[in-house]
């Protein structure tokens, strides 16, 4: 068994994409599967944490990997607004926030209870910006709590990717940024991963290269550094 550096805390990871209905059979989403947030979440609770996950949309192959386990909590989330009120009632009770779900930006104010059809001409869709949860997380944030935040990002080369990743850090206000690179053939729906981790003096103070479940490791030591 690993080394149970993490015993006694509590921790709250959110995983997987948000989908925002457009009518009864359509969603706005993304191509987040869920895996880097499951494997944070199976880490942490393998070095000894408390785990409540919040799932939004994870791959049910994925989410049979810790379904069951003793001391993680599954809870569902469907749409930002649900992940929203999800995270802000468990991150009450938590040591460390860990947001790698990939939310939808926006959402569709006015969801049509009949499928829209073609028949009825071009669909316009008007869109309202969904509220950022880490930022909100951020703002409530209790004394002593670690909050981890995951940015994808494309990028030209690693320079471009570090400097997205300081100043994104900085705008969020969160303790630790894990900053991947992603693009067609890069970060989602694969099993590897690749990132680099910003904290609040704005240096890359690690990076991480391999599987999700080796990122994730090398995550919980970055927060452990941190706190
Ligand atoms: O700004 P961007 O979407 O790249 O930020 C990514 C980070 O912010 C992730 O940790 C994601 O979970 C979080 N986020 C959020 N609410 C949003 C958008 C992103 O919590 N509406």
């Amino acid at each position: 068994a690993p080394e149970q550096d993490l015993a006694g805390l509590s921790v709250v990871v959110s995983a997987g994409g948000t989908r925002e209905p457009i009518d009864p059979v359509r969603y706005l989403g993304n191509r987040s599967s869920g895996r880097q947030g499951v494997a944070v979440a199976l880490a942490a609770a393998e070095r000894g944490a408390w785990v409540h996950l919040v799932a939004a949309h994870v791959d049910d192959g994925v989410l049979a990997r810790v379904l069951p386990h003793p001391s993680i909590g599954v809870e569902r989330a469907g749409t930002a607004a649900e992940l929203d009120a999800a995270m802000r009632a468990a991150a009450a009770e938590a040591d460390v926030v860990v947001m790698a779900a990939a939310v939808a930006d926006f959402s569709v104010p006015e969801v049509s209870d009949v499928k829209l059809r073609k028949e009825d001409g071009v669909v316009t869709l008007d869109l309202v910006e969904n509220p950022d949860i880490l930022k909100g997380l951020v703002a409530e944030r209790r004394p002593g709590q670690t909050i981890v935040g995951f940015a994808a990002e494309t990028a030209a080369d690693d320079a471009e990717l570090r400097e997205r990743g300081i100043r994104k850090r900085a705008r969020k206000g969160v303790d630790l940024l894990t900053v991947n690179r992603v693009g067609w053939t890069q970060g989602f729906e694969s099993t590897d991963n690749t990132v680099l981790f910003v904290d609040a003096t704005d240096e890359v103070v690690a990076e991480a290269a391999g599987s999700k479940r080796a990122v994730a490791d090398a995550l919980w030591d970055a927060v452990l550094r941190l706190r």
